[in-house]
């Protein structure tokens, strides 16, 4: 259940070039969210509230983590947000990652600041048991953050588009590198996520959308995708922002 939430900032810090990972306390939203699920922020200065995925919860401490890259004056406003301050946020919101009781090996895939949701889910799978293999792609060693924390999940790659940490490369490429998985999970840019989809389009596999929104509760078409067949439609905040891979056409 989405709620109109306040949340206060307990930690705030740089992980990697423009990258920041920000911790909030707020007990509805570390008791109730999901992986995949996403908190929709409001910014000082900015009509628009931004989505911002859930990249862990410690329900222990009441606190939730999430992780965003600057991209413009919102993400700029949110980096300057010291302890103390309190944030307003609808969440936790979006329908979150469908957990599949038949897999046993899952590969996790995400680019960029794709990565953090995937934390989240591989941190639950984990609990459950399954093994985890992980494929991470940034645009340079600047930019690659988690890794550590990924590699105690189990096996990972990482992969830099210009060769200056892991493999080069994109993340498609690293497949042919690793064995078989049941089934996998995706989060990151929309051609990375095509690419990832078409290259494993026999496999069973859930992506998620990142993608500027408007209201994020379904109310404004401002964040809508076609699905592969019937010329019809999804809401990313309301339907999504994860979806089996052949449910939508990227
Ligand atoms: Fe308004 Fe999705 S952001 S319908």
């Amino acid at each position: 259940m989405m709620k109109k939430e306040e949340l206060i900032v307990k930690d705030l810090k740089e992980i990697a070039l423009e990258t920041y990972e920000m911790v909030l306390e707020n007990s509805f939203v570390s008791m109730t969210a999901k992986p995949g699920q996403f908190l929709h922020l409001q910014l000082d200065g900015h009509m628009l509230r931004r989505p911002i995925s859930i990249a862990s919860v410690d329900k222990e401490k009441n606190t939730v983590t999430i992780l965003f890259k600057i991209n413009g004056s919102g993400t700029k406003h949110l980096a300057g947000y010291q302890p103390g301050y309190v944030l307003n946020a609808l969440g936790p919101a979006g329908n979150g990652f469908t957990l599949d009781s038949e897999s046993s090996t899952i590969l996790l895939i995400g680019g960029g600041i794709g990565v953090p949701p995937l934390y989240h889910l591989g941190k639950q799978l984990l609990d459950k048991q399954r093994k985890i293999i992980s494929i991470l792609g940034f645009q340079s060693k600047d930019y690659v953050f988690y890794e550590k924390e990924f590699q105690e999940l189990g096996e990972t790659h990482i992969v830099t588009n210009d060769g200056s940490y892991g493999t080069q490369g994109f993340v498609t490429d690293a497949l042919k590198n690793i064995g078989d998985f049941d089934s996998y999970y995706s989060c990151g840019p929309i051609p990375m996520l095509r690419s990832v989809s078409s290259n494993l389009e026999h496999k069973n596999g859930y992506i998620s959308l990142e993608e500027r929104m408007g209201c994020g509760v379904g109310a404004c078409f401002a964040c809508v995708i076609p699905t592969d067949n019937n010329g019809g439609y999804r809401k990313i905040c309301k339907d999504g922002p994860v979806f089996h891979h052949k449910e939508v056409s990227l």
